[in-house]
């Protein structure tokens, strides 16, 4: 899908399609105005006669406009105009990238004006996000790829006038949509295909296509002089080795201080020795979307060109049970040097990611966030709209929850109180993996609090957020736009 802006006479372009958006009770968006008035009236009678009131999502095609150029118009419901705000432009959109499938429409014209009062750029940047998305067919593993996943060949965005914002708006919104493909894509890929090696593999091909970033890979033998010891403990029990994957995005100065992003990159997690149970173990193929996160803000920030530094670091493993997979009551010691008492071997999340985080410091960073889908708590807390936030610096939780709101990929604040602490304590170690059932979220949180003393860091917990269950199970692509949202604040 190409997309590029026009400008001039809406109702003398030529297209397959041009779409068009209305607001609740055929509150008439300016380009809507503009049709309507060229037609005589007939836009809105069309909408009056067949029942067609802009609810968000709601779309009407109409064939043939008279005095317009364009083969068909798509009308499509916007909702209310005082609630609409630029993340929400997702939901009509996807619906309208349904109706152009339907009518295999290859030429499309999106009318961007007034959708969003005078911000045409924003608007754009969201309705090319959201219609990337909206095509996303993931059919890697399926012999024959579904005829009805073809995507209109040019999508043109016709607007007041053709700005730098609003290229510059359209490559940023192209940026994060490939980025959260990516994402998406390794998340959906089953977990004897995207092994660590797997990962590693596409990490080392993204290094060779963008010129400022680096890719490094350290294998398990690597891993063992730097003493990762509770890494390294979870891949002993799985035939794959480990591997720790490392992007440096180089778009600031040198001088310049850089983000971290650390994404747990369990390819497939079955428990270990404390086995999971059978029912939707097959999700647990999803347990590396904070890693795949990471590649895909990775490759955002790539293919915008955006001007920070940027360091990601995805620990990959697998948890399998095996004669050497850990076991209740081992103990490991992590390379900070602290030991911990392994009491549930299906809480390897943050075994991974607290040697990850360790080797975080090297980077002597601005800022660390770990993204991880790490507790089934935070599914229970929070559900599948937002991702949990915890960390050790309010300033940092606060651009987040900015961005949030910006991007629409919403978040949520827990507290990391140190009375939460006390469920970590074990009689053998320096701290047990687990802390029984209450607050799953905030101890676990609290595990890795104890690895990050030395940096501003922020946690979130995407266990609830990073893929969809039931009839549309896959990868969603969070916290990509959260992250990418966050990134382009600070550059
Ligand atoms: N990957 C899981 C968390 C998870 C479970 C995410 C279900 C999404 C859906 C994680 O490794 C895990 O197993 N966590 C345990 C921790 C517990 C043993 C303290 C959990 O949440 O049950
Ligand atoms: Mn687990
Ligand atoms: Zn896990």
């Amino acid at each position: 899908m190409q997309f590029s802006v026009k400008t001039g006479d809406l109702t003398a372009l030529a297209a397959d399609c041009l779409v068009v958006g209305v607001f609740q009770n055929r509150e008439l968006t300016r380009a809507a105005e503009t049709l309507n008035t060229a037609s005589g009236g007939k836009v809105l009678e069309a909408m009056r006669e067949d029942g067609f009131s802009g609810k968000s999502g709601e779309t009407q095609l109409l064939l043939r406009a008279p005095e317009i150029a364009a083969r068909r118009v798509l009308l499509v419901g916007l909702g209310k105009r005082e609630e609409l705000r630029n993340f929400r432009l997702e939901k009509p959109f996807r619906a309208a990238a349904a109706k152009l499938q339907a009518c295999g429409a290859k030429n499309v014209v999106l009318a961007l004006n007034g959708i969003l009062g005078d911000d045409e750029a924003r608007a754009a940047q969201d309705i090319v996000t959201a219609f990337a998305n909206a095509f996303y067919r993931f059919d890697a593993c399926k012999s024959k790829k579904e005829e009805d996943a073809r995507a209109p060949a040019r999508v043109a965005l016709h607007a007041t006038d053709s700005s730098a914002a609003l290229r510059n708006a359209i490559k940023a919104g192209e940026a994060l949509a490939a980025g959260m493909t990516l994402t998406r894509d390794l998340g959906n890929l089953p977990g004897n295909i995207c092994t660590p090696t797997y990962l590693a593999e596409q990490a080392k091909a993204m290094g060779k296509t963008y010129e400022n970033l680096k890719v490094t890979v350290l294998d398990e033998k690597k891993m063992e002089e730097l003493g990762m010891g509770a890494l390294l403990s979870v891949s002993r029990g799985s035939r794959q080795p480990a591997r720790l994957i490392i992007f440096e995005y180089k778009g600031g100065k040198a001088t310049q201080k850089p983000h971290v992003l650390v994404g747990k990159g369990l390819t497939f997690d079955a428990g270990g020795i404390s086995l999971k149970p059978a029912p939707a173990m097959d999700e647990m193929k999803f347990d590396m979307c904070g890693g795949a996160s990471v590649f895909g803000t990775m490759k955002a920030l790539c293919e915008y060109g955006a001007k920070l530094n940027v360091i990601g670091i995805v620990p990959a493993s697998e948890n399998l049970p095996d004669g050497a997979a850990n076991k209740p009551g081992d103990i490991v010691t992590s390379m900070s040097g602290q030991t911990i008492e392994i009491l549930n071997t299906d809480a390897e999340g943050r075994l991974i990611l607290c040697d990850a985080l360790t080797y975080a410091e090297r980077y002597k960073p601005e800022t660390v966030i770990d993204i991880a889908t790490l507790t089934g708590a935070c599914v229970i807390a929070l559900g599948a709209h937002a991702t949990g936030l915890l960390g050790n610096d309010d300033a940092l939780i606060d651009d987040l929850r900015r961005a949030a709101d910006i991007s629409g990929d919403r978040v949520w604040p827990l507290p990391l109180w140190d009375d939460y602490q006390e469920q970590l304590k074990s009689p053998f170690a320096d701290v047990a993996n687990v802390g029984g059932r209450e607050a799953g979220t905030i101890t676990a949180a609290c595990f890795l609090a104890r690895f990050t003393k030395k940096f501003r860091w922020a946690h979130l917990d995407v266990a609830g957020t990073a893929w969809t269950a039931g009839a549309n199970k896959g990868a969603t692509g969070r916290p990509v736009p959260l992250l990418f949202q966050y990134l382009l604040n600070k550059a």
